[in-house]
């Protein structure tokens, strides 16, 4: 019999289950919202714990502000984290540092985590184990160099980064859409090389509006990935949906997260 995928009882497993979702992350700590574009560690530990069982090596190679780390101290898993920009990489061991050392002493502190500076695009050069769970969020496209990008704004006068660095190597600088999107997926390819067989990658990702135009970031990544990766299933992250205070919905953003496997496992 196959080994089980995870560790939930059936009932956490079933409410896993549905296509869509609402997560109401605690407050982003002030370090945290440096960042630009971060995933809540409450959200990644959920699809760890649902994707991997104690003890397992979970992988992100793009890892920001380190909350892919922070969700695997925090459920006891193995953690690997790359990062281009030197400056997000101390952030994220710091971060981890300090959730580590707060916890309860009682608590299971067997397990590693690390952050590894470099481009991911060379991952295939960087001797790793066996990886069982891959989760991780892309710079979505140039989006935060768009000038029309509201959210900017906010953080502009906040005095916030607006972006991840300057460097040519980050995908985030990328113009073409093409380009980018050829980039990506080749370190994908990389990264599905030091996976497991069976294992599964989680891509946090949506589609990117500019002004009038959608470009289906989310649909196309998952189309291009067909060809080394099945294509399992798809959560929406409604990060919006929510009550204005005229009791309305407030509208629907999607975050489409797309769950792919090479097959050998079924949840
Ligand atoms: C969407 S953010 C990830 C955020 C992360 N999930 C978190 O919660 O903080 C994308 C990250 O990819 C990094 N990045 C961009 N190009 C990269 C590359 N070529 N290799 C490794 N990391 C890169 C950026 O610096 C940025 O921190």
């Amino acid at each position: 019999m196959p080994a089980p995928l995870n560790d939930l009882t059936p009932k956490e497993w079933v409410k896993f289950q549905k296509s869509w979702f609402v997560h109401n992350p605690p407050p982003r700590d002030k370090t945290k919202i440096l960042h630009p574009a971060s995933f809540p560690e409450s959200l990644a530990a959920e699809f760890i714990k649902f994707f991997t069982r104690k003890g397992m090596w979970v992988l992100d190679p793009m890892v920001g502000s380190g909350s892919t780390l922070i969700a695997c101290a925090m459920t006891g898993r193995n953690g690997i984290g790359i990062e281009l920009s030197p400056y997000w990489a101390k952030i994220a061991e710091t971060r981890l540092n300090e959730f580590k050392a707060q916890r309860n002493l009682f608590e299971d502190n067997t397990t590693e985590q690390r952050v590894i500076v470099a481009d991911a695009r060379e991952i295939d050069q960087i001797d790793l184990p066996l990886i069982d769970y891959v989760l991780t969020s892309p710079p979505y496209w140039d989006v935060l160099r768009w000038e029309g990008h509201v959210r900017q704004e906010a953080r502009r006068a906040k005095g916030l980064p607006l972006y991840y660095s300057d460097d040519p190597r980050d995908l985030g600088n990328i113009k073409d859409y093409d380009q980018f999107l050829d980039e990506l997926v080749t370190i994908y390819r990389k990264v599905a090389d030091k996976m497991r067989s069976g294992a599964y990658m989680t891509i946090i990702v949506r589609n990117v509006k500019k002004g009038a135009w959608l470009y289906p970031l989310a649909w196309e990544l998952a189309l291009r990935l067909r060809d080394f990766l099945e294509l399992m299933s798809e959560r929406i992250w409604s990060a919006t949906v929510g009550f204005s205070r005229r009791f309305a919905l407030k509208g629907f953003e999607p975050f489409g997260h797309l769950g792919l496997a090479d097959g050998s496992l079924s949840p």
